[in-house]
């Protein structure tokens, strides 16, 4: 086998409640990612197409590489091998960026190296990808993006990964206005501590929303979408967020709020109808002040990264 394509989603972090804790993968966008054996020693980007020429090529400064590297440190793998990575979704989105480029990359590497290490395995490799981009090893891209479904992360240290059946009626629109975020500011920007009311609120809508998609019960995961603790600090970096999120409840969404840490907002809706009208809705506040955006519509994705093809 001389080379490997593979390919790993996007994916909508924190769902309100959950930050740092719950996310699910979309079915597109997504990063595609071809990894070679090469007679050069080391692990070597060649090429990154769709940054604009942004992202580093040095392996050891890319999420892809960085992850690449941790995985072959820990196989003993020795042999050269040759990264070509094209971004095919918004850098700085709050959809994952990152985290799809450094699990594609591990998936695609596992598969050329004869898969030593099952797909669950790979998470930690691709969680240090997450470290160098990010300046935090959040998990609520990464393993969704990697597993597919509803991804809950009880606990990082142990790592304890719990993958949610998803409720067959629920669809996903995801409205990226054409600004930038990055996580690490987004983050910076976030407090230290919480009031144990605000925490009694979250938590008791992050267990209601898990309960919610195990009973698939949509009023309870209505009620539960909602976020009392980043959601009001974040907001102020996306303009017209509160208008965008009442025109998506209006629209009849099930619950709206920041898709990781922004400026993309996500709603949940309980039809693909709904989520079309939720995206017309959302664009339309962004078209009023000119500001152009991209909308995903898309049932929550089952599969995560796959293997492209092998040749
Ligand atoms: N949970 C992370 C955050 C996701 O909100 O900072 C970043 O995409």
């Amino acid at each position: 086998m001389r080379e490997v394509k593979a390919f790993a989603p996007a994916t909508v972090a924190n769902v309100a409640a959950g930050f740092d804790v719950l996310g699910f993968a979309l079915d597109s966008p997504g990063d595609e990612l071809t990894a070679k054996f090469s007679d050069q020693h080391g692990v070597r980007i060649s090429r990154i197409t769709g940054d604009d020429g942004r992202l580093p090529l040095d392996s050891r400064k890319n999420t892809a590489g960085v992850a690449v590297h941790a995985l072959l440190n820990h196989i003993g793998e020795t042999r050269g091998i040759e990264l070509l990575l094209d971004k095919k979704m918004p850098l700085g989105s709050g959809l994952g960026s990152s985290a799809a480029s450094a699990v594609v990359a591990v998936v695609a590497v596992n598969a050329l190296l004869g898969e030593p290490l099952s797909k669950r395995d790979l998470l930690p490799f691709a969680l240090e990808g997450e470290r160098i981009a990010c300046g935090s090893a959040h998990a609520d891209n990464a393993a969704p993006s990697l597993l597919g479904g509803f991804v809950l992360i009880r606990s990082y240290t142990p790592l304890d990964i719990v993958p949610l059946p998803m409720p067959e009626k629920l669809h996903a629109t995801v409205v990226h206005p054409h600004i930038e975020i990055q996580t690490k500011d987004a983050r910076g920007i976030l407090k230290q501590q919480v009031s144990l009311s605000n925490a009694i609120t979250q938590w008791g809508n992050t267990a209601g929303l898990v309960a919610g998609i195990l009973m698939s019960d949509y009023g309870l995961i209505s009620r539960s979408l909602q976020d009392v603790i980043v959601e009001p600090i974040r907001s102020i970096l996306i303009p017209r967020f509160y208008e965008m999120k009442q025109a998506a409840l209006d629209a009849g969404a099930l619950g709206c709020s920041i898709s990781g840490s922004g400026p993309s907002l996500f709603a949940l809706s309980d039809s693909m109808e709904t989520a079309h009208a939720v995206a017309r809705a959302m664009t339309l506040v962004l078209d009023n002040i000119g500001i152009g955006s991209d909308a995903f519509i898309s049932k929550v994705n089952q599969t995560g990264a796959k293997v492209l093809s092998i040749a």
